[in-house]
């Protein structure tokens, strides 16, 4: 029995000897060292041993089994020593490799402007109010004392969603929207947000584009006060040797209405191709809130007066970064976009 032993143990060593993979070794540990393994087996034959012969063959398979035990923990470390150096050295990891290039995100050149202007706004002491860009008729024209049929409706081509809804063609209605709940609070608040127009796309004209509204509604508020925001915006803008100048204009919902210019940044008021030869670039429509506005929207137009704005953003970007085409902004080219 003692030579079985010796054979099993040296047949074990053997085959655990030639395994070469991890992966291999809890085959042979249950082949030989599990319950239902050969050493397990073989030491249930112990019973038909004699006493004398049993505790001398008993110590025996002890012994081999502690060997095997022993042997197959030092096989199972070294093994997996070797694979772990055998990954080092064929560089599985190659430290040495450039990393992938991280793509950061940035913001589209239109937010970057509206919060240039929102941020020189607010230091003005303007809130921002955010207003729908789906409008009823009511709130886009009609309370902005645009009647049906009006001939001032010409002056916005207009995307209807049926009779009554539209999509906003400016950002003017959100200034009805602020008066009827501020109101009887007086009102210092900006409306940026997305318009759209029923028109041809052209290098010049977009059918959406941005509009930043302004609304002031106090008591003795006049239109110095209106020329001195627009001219502080100007400063704060393009910078403080800026000139504005204002010329009168109509618009329904403003009385007087005025259009303000500024002198051209590029030209510095000499002309050339960008003002047209005129020496000076529109910067927006303006004036005093007209009384029957103010009453749509809850004021009392005896008690109080108001001046309102309204201002472009993708032209002043326009100029400032020289795009000539205003269809780059929404045509998400992203080797144009990622310039700025
Ligand atoms: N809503 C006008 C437009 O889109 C711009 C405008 C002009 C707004 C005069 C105003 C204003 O608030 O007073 O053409």
């Amino acid at each position: 029995m003692l030579d079985q032993l010796n054979t099993l143990k040296e047949k074990a060593l053997c085959e655990l000897n030639e395994l070469t993979e991890v992966t291999q070794l809890p085959e042979w540990h249950r082949q030989y060292l599990s319950k239902k393994g050969e050493l397990t087996q073989f030491l249930k034959q112990l019973g038909q041993l004699s006493a004398e012969e049993r505790p001398a063959v008993g110590k025996a398979a002890n012994e081999v089994k502690q060997a095997l035990k022993e042997h197959f923990d030092a096989y199972q470390e070294n093994l997996q020593e070797a694979k772990l150096n055998q990954a080092l050295e064929s560089d599985e990891i190659d430290i040495s490799l450039p990393g992938r290039r991280y793509h950061r995100g940035r913001l589209h050149i239109s937010t970057q402007m509206l919060r240039r202007i929102n941020e020189i706004f607010s230091q003005m002491g303007f809130q921002v109010y955010d207003a729908p860009e789906v409008e009823s008729d009511e709130y886009n024209f009609q309370l902005l004392n645009i009647p049906a049929y009006h001939p001032a409706r010409d002056m916005w081509d207009t995307f209807w969603i049926n009779d009554q809804v539209v999509l906003r063609t400016h950002t003017s209605p959100g200034q009805i929207r602020a008066m009827k709940e501020y109101y009887p609070k007086p009102i210092r608040v900006i409306l940026p947000g997305k318009v759209y127009r029923y028109e041809q796309i052209t290098p010049r004209s977009e059918h959406q584009f941005y509009q930043v509204e302004g609304l002031a509604v106090g008591h003795n508020i006049k239109m110095t006060d209106l020329i001195g925001v627009m001219a502080e915006f100007a400063h704060k803008l393009y910078g403080s040797t800026r000139k504005i100048r204002i010329r009168g204009s109509y618009f329904p919902f403003t009385e007087p209405s005025i259009e303000i210019d500024m002198d051209c940044i590029l030209c510095k008021g000499n002309g050339c191709r960008v003002c047209k030869h005129t020496g000076w670039l529109e910067v927006g429509g303006a004036g005093m809130v007209h009384p029957v506005v103010l009453k749509n929207g809850g004021y009392d137009p005896d008690e109080w007066s108001g001046f309102a704005f309204g201002l472009g953003v993708e032209r002043p970007a326009m100029l400032k970064h020289g795009i000539n085409d205003i269809r780059s902004f929404y045509s998400n080219d992203l080797d144009f976009l990622q310039q700025f």
